[in-house]
């Protein structure tokens, strides 16, 4: 990923390059006069977007004479270091920013005055190219760094601790749960075997040859050549990308404040406001799916019972019946994008 990162050329600084953007803020419906929180903030592409639209849509006679066009844009994201970035570039009469969780979201709100969101909420999840990018942030099994991988560097657990204090039973476990990788018990024991772990090349290493050395994995290699494919579909990322997602998921309690955060933002919209959401893997879009279809319906009753008695409502109308992925166009120019998967409805009153 890092090879294709652009790079600014004024401030030779890596750039973070958003991810169906153009589809993202187009479900948000943005108009003059409401508000948008973007719960993910990041390098602001998406905020920028939302911006934008809303600059090109508003005719300044009437915000002049009446205030009723004055929108509102909320920025929030749980890494300080983006959101200073973030400060200096747009500009504060426009965009609040806040430091937060964004399972906090409903406290932001009322932080900047809101009881409710009449435009739209959109979130973009995972780590950003710049975060990735940075090898003290420990995210990268490409460049070695101190293993942290916390987005939020003010709380406690860091990835060094998962590595080094937890259980080889519940290194696999989450190896297993959060990065579905088949080899996690011989990755996990290795890492055991190893401690202490430092850096992140260090515990790159330990994956990869645990990957390379597992029985199981030689045999897969073995079937595939002898089916005579060469190993040309051999999945081509690197071994120990899986490991890095899993202890990052942990790291980030990324699931838990998913769930919360789609719960809380859906509490928050007013009717026929929008609720906009990019994942980055399976376990995420399958939990926003899964929310999502949940919200939608309007009977929670047993499917045999034959008549409706729990007086439900659905929350959501589902506008993406399929999750919307970047074209082959976007993936060229970008590789993250390729699993990239974009769901999103509108409240229902
Ligand atoms: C993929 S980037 C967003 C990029 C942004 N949409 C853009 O176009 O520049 C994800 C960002 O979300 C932030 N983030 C991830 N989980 C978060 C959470 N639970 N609460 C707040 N921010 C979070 C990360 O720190 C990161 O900056």
């Amino acid at each position: 990923m890092s090879d294709i990162t652009p790079i600014n050329p004024d401030t030779q600084e890596l750039q973070h390059v958003s991810v169906l953007l153009a589809e993202a803020v187009d479900l948000l419906d943005v108009r003059p006069g409401r508000t948008y929180i973007d719960a993910t903030a990041g390098a602001g592409g998406h905020l920028s977007e939302i911006l934008k639209r809303l600059k090109e849509q508003t005719n300044p006679a009437v915000v002049e004479s009446t205030q009723s066009a004055q929108s509102q844009v909320i920025g929030i994201d749980r890494d300080e270091d983006t959101l200073s970035r973030l400060r200096n570039r747009l500009p504060k009469e426009q965009v609040q920013l806040f430091h937060a969780n964004f399972t906090d979201i409903k406290e932001v709100a009322q932080q900047a005055g809101l009881s409710t969101v009449n435009g739209g909420i959109l979130a973009d999840l995972g780590v950003s190219s710049m975060q990735i990018d940075q090898p003290e942030r420990g995210f990268s099994f490409n460049k070695d760094g101190p293993l942290d991988m916390r987005m939020d560097k003010s709380q406690s657990l860091t990835a060094w601790d998962i590595v080094n204090k937890w259980s080889e039973e519940d290194l696999a476990n989450i190896i297993f749960e959060y990065g579905e990788e088949r080899y996690s018990r011989s990755i996990a024991k290795n890492i055991i075997r190893a401690r202490p772990i430092e850096t992140t090349l260090q515990l790159a290493d330990i994956v990869a040859r645990s990957v390379r050395y597992s029985g199981a994995a030689r045999k897969a290699q073995h079937k595939r050549k002898s089916k005579g494919d060469g190993g040309k579909n051999f999945d081509s990322s690197h071994p120990a990308t899986r490991t890095f997602q899993a202890i990052r998921i942990a790291v980030n309690d990324e699931l838990g404040s998913l769930k919360k955060f789609l719960e809380e933002a859906v509490a928050l919209l007013e009717p026929d406001a929008r609720l906009v959401v990019i994942t980055f893997h399976s376990l995420e879009d399958r939990m926003v799916k899964q929310i999502f279809r949940q919200m939608a319906l309007s009977c929670h009753c047993p499917p045999r019972q034959p008549q409706c008695t729990c007086d439900a409502k659905a929350d959501l109308l589902i506008i993406t019946k399929k999750p919307i992925v970047a074209d082959s166009a976007e993936v060229l120019a970008n590789i993250r994008s390729r699993s990239a998967k974009l769901r999103a409805g509108i409240k229902i009153g």
